[in-house]
């Protein structure tokens, strides 16, 4: 089969598309047929290194959708390893099976994004009704649907965005207020009339993170969930008595760490999707054999919404 491998870390060059063997399950696994690969900025911290997913040489990716090879369910999944490529050897426990409503390709694109915008607005910090929060990087994969789920449950979004173009993708999202980075901090204190906003979802980073304290209201919860422009500096954690703030780096793998809390996430997640709650938007496509691009697309900020590859 095809797949695309990572020899050893580096920037988008290192993935190339390689004949491997088709992989052979063992006790719990099925073979699955690949059907769509969700792009994900994790991959990016895969590939370059630093301690994060599979070390080279490996298939990179976590998430995907197909069809298990010996009874044609359709499946979807969002934490196995060796994602890019036409076929997985996953554990059964570690997939879920798609309702009709949802498409194998917009499975792919939505379980690990659409699982964390939800655990982020319902857990991390719940969203009440009339809250404001930041999003950080809104016309993003996360970002985009966050947003939505975020006004989904009563809240007034802020978002940031880096272009027109993506600003008026997180309008359409729902976003109240979008604003570009430069003084996000400041205007996000004048758009509240000096309250400060309930939470803040950054996802963004060192370019982000410790400005982000000026925007946040009393008992604040600052919830740090990734780091594309780079890991921030530390914080003393004193500096968090100024307004009684809590901070939060989360990840998707402790809200799904076990296969009953997994199917019950993934089933809220189609829920959302099926009753029209919530719209993944694919905003680029690839041929499995162009993943080069589709990181070198997604590190450049020229992506929009979800990535998908087609084995
Ligand atoms: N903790 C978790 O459970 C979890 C799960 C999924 C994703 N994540 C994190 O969520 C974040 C978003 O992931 P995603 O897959 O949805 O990606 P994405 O948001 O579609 O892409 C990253 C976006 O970040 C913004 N950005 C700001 N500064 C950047 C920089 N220096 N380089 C690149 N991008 C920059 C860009 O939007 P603008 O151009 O508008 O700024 C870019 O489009 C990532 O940090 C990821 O690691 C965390």
């Amino acid at each position: 089969m095809r797949a695309i491998v990572f020899e050893r870390n580096g920037g988008p060059e290192v993935l190339e598309l390689k004949e491997v063997p088709a992989p052979d399950p063992v006790d719990g696994e099925v073979l699955v047929d690949v059907e769509a690969i969700g792009v994900n900025y994790r991959d990016v911290y895969e590939r370059d290194g630093g301690g994060y997913g599979s070390a080279p040489p490996a298939i990179i990716g976590v998430e995907g959708a197909g069809t298990i090879h010996d009874t044609g369910e359709r499946v979807g999944w969002a934490h196995l390893a060796g994602s890019y490529a036409e076929q997985i050897a996953a554990p059964a426990a570690r997939l879920v099976p798609l309702p009709d409503g949802v498409s194998t390709e917009v499975a792919a694109a939505a379980l690990l994004q659409g699982m964390t915008a939800y655990y982020l607005a319902a857990d991390s910090y719940p969203i009440a009704a009339g809250d404001w929060v930041l999003v950080h990087a809104a016309a993003g994969g996360v970002g985009l649907l966050l947003t939505q789920i975020a006004k989904w449950r009563g809240g007034r979004v802020i978002a940031t965005t880096s272009t027109e173009e993506k600003a008026s993708l997180a309008r359409g999202a729902g976003a109240d207020e979008v604003i570009g980075y430069e003084r996000f901090a400041d205007r996000a204190k004048e758009i509240t009339d000096g309250e400060g906003v309930a939470a803040i979802y950054d996802g963004v980073g060192k370019a982000t993170f410790l400005d982000g304290f000026k925007a946040l209201g009393p008992a604040g919860r600052m919830i740090l969930y990734g780091a594309a422009s780079g890991r921030p500096d530390p914080i003393d954690p004193g500096m968090l008595v100024a307004g009684s703030w809590y901070v939060q780096r989360p990840t998707l793998g402790t809200y799904t760490r076990t296969p009953e809390l997994l199917q019950e996430r993934a089933r809220a997640l189609f829920e959302l999707i099926e009753s029209g709650k919530l719209d993944i938007r694919i905003g680029a496509r690839y041929p499995l054999a162009q993943a080069r691009q589709a990181h070198e697309d997604l590190e450049a900020r020229k992506t929009t919404g979800k990535i998908v590859l087609t084995p």
